[in-house]
């Protein structure tokens, strides 16, 4: 579900039509639906309305201060995984109680950030995590609520080897069978309180069962150390239910999501946090570009955009697929072709689609790619000195660019060549 149709036969996101956004911002841009974004969030929180839950929206996923000042302004609460997230998490209005800490190497200065603004929870990751942790809020004179994120041995959750978390071979986490003893230190460091435990499996996952054998697992081990005596007040499920990238993906909905956390929690009685970040961004996004060239080569048709692997980088690096559509609808039953969708980085995995049959395309035509909500912009880059991609958010028939395109000037601001070339 999204806020993305073809109207009078061009492409729209609500009210704007991506041809004008087109022509207004230059390619390639970036588009958000607020409506989409919104119907996500609301979806997903309705599912979890008789439950005590903090959505805690996984920022990586996508960053842009628009688009979490959105979900802010919605009730959302941010996962965050850096020192510079936190940051933006607060400028875009999340309260600092709505904030949970996670990643796998806190340095001093974020974990002082963190306990400087009060944030809900630090999930820790190793036993070296929670000494620094320990230590350093000791020396501020503070307690750090924290759970430690339990890596379930539960194998190749995710949609992509690259993106699953849970196996016993992924950094992340710490060893299932290492918790009790780990909790048992927590409960007797001072600077620290051990008051939830929480799990991520993965990213783009499709299927409900990995989720619960991890889920059940954390359950679990809550009622085991009440037992030993240590105080666990929430649990942490983590993000990664998937999002349809094809027209056949079919991922299990939100609402049996929900109904499945409610089922493994049963009487449990804690907060329940959930950290969803592809669910709620991904496809309120489309990245749009312009056609450079068509070339036709050794039997091959290359249609080069302006949009490369820097500004949208999931093709090359997880063999993901994005569906393309031409911005202006093409005519109903034109024929289709075979073409390889590239892009203008010198890099042969600088390449989005490999035969994907496609309408008639020209040169100076627009083309979307869809789904692109979720690490699009965030894991953008200036690679070939390529301005960082723009960013733009809809509402209704107004739309704001929330991240401008860089001037050149902008993109070398931060570096210099040393004194000694220009001196000798
Ligand atoms: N919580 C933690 C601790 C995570 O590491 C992640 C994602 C999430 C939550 C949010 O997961 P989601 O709900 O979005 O699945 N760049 C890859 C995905 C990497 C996911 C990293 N961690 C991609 O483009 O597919």
């Amino acid at each position: 579900m999204h806020h993305f149709d073809y109207r009078n036969g061009v492409l729209h996101c609500e009210g704007v039509s991506l041809e004008t956004l087109a022509r207004e911002v230059g390619t390639p841009t970036y588009v958000y639906s607020d409506a989409t974004l919104r119907r996500h969030y609301t979806v997903l929180a309705d599912a979890f309305a008789d439950v005590h839950c903090l959505i805690a929206y996984a920022v990586k996923a996508n960053s842009n201060l628009g688009v979490v000042a959105t979900l802010a302004a919605l009730g959302a609460g941010a996962d965050v995984v850096s020192g510079g997230e936190l940051k933006r998490a607060l400028a875009a209005g999340v309260p600092a109680n709505r904030i949970v800490f996670s990643g796998v190497a806190k340095t001093e200065a974020e974990i002082e950030l963190g306990l400087e603004q009060g944030i809900h929870q630090f999930n820790v990751e190793s036993l070296p995590e929670l000494h620094r942790l320990a230590r350093v809020a000791r020396r501020m004179d503070k307690t750090a609520p924290m759970a430690f994120r339990v890596n379930p041995h539960v194998e190749a959750a995710g949609g992509h080897a690259h993106i699953s978390t849970g196996g016993a071979g992924d950094k992340f986490g710490i060893a299932w069978h290492e918790a009790p003893a780990f909790y048992e230190v927590a409960r007797q460091l001072p600077g620290v309180d051990p008051v939830g435990v929480g799990v991520h499996i993965g990213s783009q996952i499709f299927r409900l069962a990995p989720l619960r054998e991890a889920w059940t697992k954390v359950v679990a081990l809550v009622r085991q150390l009440r037992e030993r005596g240590v105080g666990i007040l929430r649990v942490d499920f983590g993000g990664g239910l998937g999002v349809p990238y094809k027209p056949s993906d079919d991922p299990d909905s939100p609402a049996l999501y929900a109904a499945q956390a409610r089922e493994v929690l049963g009487d449990l009685d804690v907060e329940l946090i959930l950290e969803p970040g592809r669910l709620i961004a991904g496809n309120a996004g489309v990245l749009i570009t312009r056609i450079e060239y068509v070339k036709e080569r050794d039997g091959r048709t290359f249609v080069i955009l302006d949009a490369g692997m820097n500004d949208l980088i999931r093709p090359a690096l997880y063999s993901a697929h994005h569906e393309v559509i031409p911005v202006l609808e093409p005519a109903s039953g034109a024929s289709r072709a075979p073409v390889d969708l590239v892009g203008p980085v010198c890099e042969s995995t600088d390449r989005f689609a490999k035969d994907r049959p496609m309408p008639p395309l020209a040169e100076g035509e627009l083309v979307a790619f869809m789904t692109a909500g979720a690490y699009g912009a965030t894991l953008s880059s200036q690679y070939n000195t390529r301005p960082l991609v723009a960013e733009a958010l809809v509402r209704g028939n107004d739309y704001a660019v929330v991240r401008r395109r860089p001037t050149f000037e902008d993109m070398i601001a931060l570096e210099r060549a040393p004194d000694w070339i220009s001196g000798g």
